[in-house]
């Protein structure tokens, strides 16, 4: 009886809130070739997310645990680590996952935390970016891959792309455009972290 030996795949699991379409394109990424990972499960703490439905389309298992009146993000953090520890998560993608992680979480987990956040980071952080770029007088937004630690928006960037603003550009276009290209980005982080490959991309 001859035993094929396949590759091991670092498990990854991805964190949503709302729309999912970076998490779809990790997923639809992961079913290409020569992917060096697999999705494990998507979770949200937002029962309404419309990724879930997507991601059960598209045959991944989902969990969802609310953050609410009865359940806070305490909760919420216990929860999702007792989780990614049972299934020997290595890589956690925030994709649109609209909490804050606590310093703990954060250091209690052992794996790598990324996210992408809708600027050219260290520029914009936090909330409403594609509104905030539009009133200061510069002409470049883009969108960043970063590791997540406990300081919001601030871990090494992996990652970054570029547009161009134009002169009747509207927070809505702005976003509109640059949604693909976030797209493309966090795959290709994504796959150089799974192999090991620290180059740092730089798109326009
Ligand atoms: C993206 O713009 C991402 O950069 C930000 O939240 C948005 C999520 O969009 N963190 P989607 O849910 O992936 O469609």
């Amino acid at each position: 009886m001859t035993i094929e030996i396949k590759p091991l795949k670092k498990k990854i699991a991805i964190l949503i809130s709302g729309t999912g379409t970076n998490m779809e394109a990790i997923i639809k990424d992961s079913n290409t070739n020569n992917y060096s990972g697999i999705i494990k499960f998507v979770l949200s703490n937002n029962p309404d997310a419309l990724g879930i439905i997507k991601a059960k389309t598209l045959g991944i298992k989902t969990f969802v645990f609310p953050v609410d009146k009865n359940n806070s993000l305490e909760i919420f953090e216990k929860r999702v680590l007792k989780l990614l520890k049972k299934e020997k998560i290595e890589l956690l993608c925030l994709a649109g996952f609209m909490k804050i992680l606590s310093k703990s979480f954060i250091q209690n987990y052992k794996g790598i935390i990324l996210n992408i956040h809708p600027s050219i980071l260290p520029s914009i952080k936090g909330l409403n970016t594609h509104k905030r770029v539009l009133e200061k007088d510069i002409k470049i937004h883009g969108a960043t891959v970063h590791i997540v630690t406990p300081e919001l928006d601030s871990g090494k960037i992996l990652g970054q792309v570029t547009i161009n603003i134009l002169k009747n550009d509207t927070p809505k276009k702005l976003a509109k455009k640059l949604i693909k290209k976030e797209h493309q980005l966090y795959t290709k982080v994504i796959r150089n972290v799974i192999k090991g490959n620290n180059t740092i991309i730089q798109e326009n």
